[in-house]
């Protein structure tokens, strides 16, 4: 006699169906509807199913460790002699199973990288990188984003509306970063919608991606021939030697580390800002500084969720799982920040701690995570300084996120204030920026930047504190 099916089996997905979030042997998937829909709900699963280190599967139903544990995770991250950095042993990777159409081959397939290398060829890249990054003043930093910031809150002042995420939050580290490795000021712009396109990974992301390789190229080029202060001319020139294939290699990596990163850092600080009650009253009760409420959001909302990945040099045990040698490990950063380990109650505010897994850890730790708060810190203060009366323009539930397995991005965060004449414009003649332009009008070529944004007369916001008193 046979086991009559459960009244629900219509509603059991059958094993390996894409529509839902089970894989092959009922192991959770962390890609697909489901875990883009909430991965915070499905770290907490894993989490109450496997503890510290959980079974998991990525793209292509391929099996893969996600790390959840803050402990575990820094155990991973510190020893790479057990976990590597090296892409080429995981054992799909060797067995052809993540070829050049893989979704995850762009993050994956190895390439001559400070990023991909473990110990001494890690430290000559690494160190060209920091050592290349620590040259730069970083009041020389905050003058940049000043600049930049105080420019494109001009592009928009005088409407009364915007969209945050694509006219502040995106452009911002850009702009700064394309002037930090020596980008002519007049292209700024359209590397900027060249490097945002290729990242967003849309049908003329390729095209994007052609682009900036070139411009870079070029620019390696004429700083080859013509060093100056820059983060392009620190890396030729430095004692590591890397080649100029090697320089515009690490070049393009730094523009893509600090990218979408540092724009959800802003995005995800000024939700925050304009939905949390408990989070703003902190900030203008003075229990909270600018610079403490970043650190409270890295702790909250990592702008990277997880870190794909490390790879295991041996067979080895971590969280009581068995990690077999070429299996890959994902740092699960945001799952980690709230381990109850060490946050018992995620909704209690954690006060001067900065050990938060959002750079990372160990020998890869992000070398760029100064720069980072500094143009998220200083850009945000402008904002809200310039605009006073600044509020979320839709209801709070009306915002949406999108999820990858690496990072959850704020789609828009629209808002509105008293429209306010542009005031740095009228100060400084370079100071407008133009409005974003399509990608497919980008050429290869350096050419002129787009037309400048229209300017009105000055009329400077108050202070960030006296926004804070009027909420
Ligand atoms: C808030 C902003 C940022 C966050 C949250 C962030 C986070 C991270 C994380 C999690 C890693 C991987 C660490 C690991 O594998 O253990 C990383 C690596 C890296 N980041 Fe950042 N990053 C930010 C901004 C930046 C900026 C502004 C730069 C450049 C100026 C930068 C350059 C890099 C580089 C070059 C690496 C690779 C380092 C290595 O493998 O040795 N990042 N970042």
């Amino acid at each position: 006699m046979t086991t009559p099916p459960p009244a629900d089996a219509a509603l059991t997905p059958p094993p390996g169906c894409p529509a839902h979030g089970l894989g092959a042997g009922g192991v959770r998937r962390l890609y697909g509807p489901e875990a883009e829909a909430d991965p915070m709900g499905l770290y907490e699963k894993l989490r109450a199913e496997h503890g510290a280190v959980a079974p998991v599967m990525v793209h292509g139903d391929l099996p893969a460790w996600l790390v959840l544990g803050h402990r575990e995770n820094l155990d991973v991250a510190r020893t790479p002699s057990r976990f590597s950095r090296d892409s080429r042993r995981w054992h799909a990777m060797q067995e052809g199973k993540v070829g050049a159409g893989h979704p995850l081959a762009p993050i994956t397939a190895w390439q001559p990288l400070c990023n991909f290398a473990d110990g001494q060829e890690h430290e000559r890249l690494r160190g060209a990188v920091t050592e290349s990054l620590a040259r730069f003043d970083r009041r020389g930093i905050r003058r940049y984003v000043t600049r930049f910031a105080n420019q494109l809150v001009d592009s928009f002042a005088g409407e009364g509306r915007a969209e945050l995420v694509t006219r502040f939050a995106e452009h911002l580290p850009m702009l700064v970063m394309t002037q930090l490795l020596g980008m002519p000021e007049e292209y700024g712009p359209r590397l900027v919608e060249a490097a945002r396109d290729m990242l967003k990974g849309t049908g003329t992301a390729l095209a994007s991606n052609d682009y900036v390789v070139a411009t870079l190229r070029q620019l390696v080029e004429r700083k080859r021939a013509t060093p100056g202060p820059d983060l392009a001319s620190w890396l030729l020139g430095h004692p590591a030697r890397l080649s100029d294939d090697e320089v515009m290699e690490h070049l393009r990596l730094i523009l893509i580390a600090a990218f979408e990163t540092t724009s959800n850092l802003i995005a995800n600080t000024l939700r925050m800002v304009l939905t949390d009650r408990r989070f703003r009253a902190n900030l203008a009760g003075g229990h909270m500084t600018l610079p403490d409420a970043l650190e409270q959001v890295l702790w909250d909302e990592p702008p990277f969720t997880t870190i794909l990945g490390r790879w295991a040099t041996g067979d080895t045990e971590l969280g009581g799982q068995q990690i077999k040698a070429g299996d890959m490990l994902l740092l699960g950063l945001a799952a980690g920040n709230v381990d109850p380990a060490i946050r018992p109650d995620p909704s209690v505010p954690v006060h001067g701690n900065r050990s938060h897994l959002a750079f990372g850890g160990g020998p890869h730790e992000c070398p760029g995570q100064d720069v980072g708060r500094a143009i998220a810190d200083t850009g945000i203060d402008i904002l809200l300084t310039r605009l006073p009366d600044l509020q979320l323009a839709v209801p709070e539930g009306e915002l949406h996120w999108v999820s990858t397995l690496m990072s959850r991005h704020l789609v828009e965060l629209p808002v509105e204030f008293t429209p306010r004449c542009p005031t740095s414009a009228e100060q400084d003649p370079d100071a407008a920026v133009a409005a974003p332009a399509p990608v497919a009008e980008v050429p290869v070529a350096w050419g002129p930047a787009p037309v400048p944004a229209a300017r009105a007369p000055q009329q400077r916001g108050r202070s960030f504190l006296g926004w804070l008193l009027r909420r």
